[in-house]
Order: structure tokens, then sequence, then C-alpha cells
């Protein structure tokens, strides 16, 4: 156990220089990157009441499930601290202050605060949302926290923040897509911007963990294994509404998403595809034994995964969250 630990910390000394260096690669400069006043209507004008005549007509022709699915997103980026202090309680890495373990997460966290407050604003503006229920999913979402599997080992959370980023990316990318169909410019914009950075921080995590398997491939590997056998879980799992368990509202929140093609079953596959790639797990052979049966494992995964992805019936069951008016 002892040497489990030593060699954790060992390979995470080494991989937090590649997180110092590569820093500026995959976070952009804060005096360059898009700022939520960019895209909103800037209250200091006096053509302010009629931007937002406009911006709630073309919110007018969201569908419904569009407008849930946005709704379970927004509070997903707002539950932002949850995950900044489940990334400084991970074990095994420096936390002094200008490690580079803490500097990552306090860049990627002051990035992340954005899409939050940006999609928060639109909706609020917006007229279509029962801005007090979604606050009160909001603050059951950080005060209950969530068990995503990982503890505090470092190699499972890089690889379920792998996971993350890139199902955030084809939810916004997607939702995106949707709105400019239904008519909203504006929003396809917010939502596409968002994409974007999520696009560049999937790439981060990858790297870090591409870094992790050149020094440590079984561990990598067993961990790998071990958050797809707990399947990935997004923070969405937890959302819930007022009078009903954490669960119930999340499985409306997915039948949603999964109705518009926002994100589905299918997605989960191509991204876990997307990993095996980018980390080479096929063809990897300086493995141990645990680390063989993981890699096995994991590339038979897909095919099982689609297999009972094309038996999923699409979900009717229509419902009425307490977010959307009307
Ligand atoms: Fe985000
Ligand atoms: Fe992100």
């Amino acid at each position: 156990m002892r040497f489990f630990e030593e060699k954790r910390r060992e390979v995470m000394k080494h991989i937090e220089k590649y997180m110092l260096e590569k820093m500026h690669e995959f976070l952009k400069p804060i005096d360059q990157i898009w700022q939520p006043s960019d895209l909103l209507p800037d209250s200091t004008r006096d053509t302010f009441f009629s931007e937002i005549k406009e911006l709630q007509e073309s919110a007018k022709g969201l569908s419904y499930d569009l407008v849930a699915v946005l709704i379970g997103d927004t509070i997903t980026e707002e539950a932002l601290p949850t995950y900044e202090s489940w990334l400084s309680m991970v074990e095994g890495v420096d936390k002094d202050e200008h490690s580079g373990w803490m500097t990552w997460t306090r860049h990627w966290t002051a990035e992340e605060n954005r899409h939050g407050d940006l999609l928060n604003k639109y909706l609020y503006l917006s007229g279509r949302v029962n801005m007090r229920a979604m606050e009160v999913s909001t603050q059951y979402l950080i005060a209950d926290g969530f068990d995503i599997g990982t503890g505090t080992d470092p190699y499972r959370n890089f690889i379920y923040t792998s996971f993350q980023e890139l199902a955030t990316n084809v939810s916004h990318r997607r939702v995106a897509s949707q709105a400019k169909k239904d008519g909203d410019t504006l929003l396809s914009k917010m939502c596409g911007v968002i994409a974007s950075d999520e696009a560049r921080h999937a790439k981060a995590y990858k790297h870090f963990i591409s870094k992790i398997f050149e020094v440590d491939a079984s561990e990598a590997m067993i961990a790998f294994e071990d958050m797809m056998r707990k399947k990935i879980v997004m923070p969405a799992h937890f959302l819930r509404e007022v009078g009903l368990k954490v669960g119930q509202t999340f499985g409306h929140f997915t039948d949603a998403a999964q109705r518009l093609g926002i994100y589905t079953a299918v997605d989960y596959v191509d991204i876990l595809k997307d990993l095996i790639e980018d980390w080479q797990i096929e063809s990897r052979t300086e493995l141990n034994e645990a680390g063989e049966k993981a890699r096995d494992y994991i590339t038979s995964l897909p095919n099982r995964l689609l297999r009972v992805a094309e038996r999923m019936k699409n979900p009717m069951l229509e419902y009425k969250f307490s977010w959307i008016h009307g």
C-alpha cells in the first residue's frame, strides 16, 4: 500500500510539470477570452429593453424539451463549487498554492465559471423559466454533493473529467444547433462558445492521462477499467426538484436529452471510443496481468454497450418540470 501511494505521488509530481507547461495551450488568456457580457444585452444602453424583447421573442420558439435540457445543463455548470472542492480533495498531489495541481484547478475553475454565469443570465432574461425552482435545484445539487466513484484518486479523477468534458462538449454543441433550428441564434452562439471551451478542457485532461500512461500504464488502465465498470455518471444524475428525491429529476432530464438527440446512449459509446483511440488502449502491451485484463475489458466494452443502446426505446413519457413556466 505504501509503495502504491509513493508511486502515485511520484507520477503526479511528474504530471504536474505538464499541467503548468500546457496550461496556456489548453486555457485561454483571461484578457483575450470571451466574457458573458460580450453576448448579453448591455443594460447601460438605450436599446436594452428592445434587445430583451427580441431575446424573449426568439426564446419563445425553443421547444419544451430543449428548455428543460438547457436548464439541466445550466444547473450542472452552476454547481462548479462542488467540482472545485472535489478537485482539491484529491490525494497524492502537491497542494501548495503554486503547485501544478492547484494552479491548474484554479485556472480551470475560473474559465468554467463563465459558463453557468452566461446561461443563468440568458435563462433569467428569456422569460421561459421559473428561476426560483431552478435556483432551488442548483442549491440542492451543490449542498448534496455527489459520489461519482473516483474517490480521491487523481487517475480516476482525470479519467472522469476527460469523459465529462467530452460529454459537455457534445451536449452544448447539440443544444447550439437545436437552438439555431428553433430560431434562437443568440442562444446558439452562447452554447457554441461554451462547447469550444469544453473541447479544450477535454484535450487537456486527455493529455494528462496520456502522460500518466507513459509512466504507469498498468495502474492507468486499471483506473480506466474501474471507472467504466462503475459507469460514468454525470453530475446531472444528482439533480432534484423541490419535493423530489435525488435521481428522480434526472430520469426526466435524460429522457428529454435522449428524445432530442442531445446526449444519447450512443454518444456515451462514441466518447468511450474516442478515449480508447486517444490513449491507444488496444495496442498497449507494457502491462502487468491485471492491466492486461483491464485493457481487454475496455476494448470489448463499446460493442457490448452499442448492442444495449440499439435495444433502447425512445422515451415517450412527457413530464412537467417545476423549472418551466407554462
Ligand atoms: Fe462548463
Ligand atoms: Fe469544461
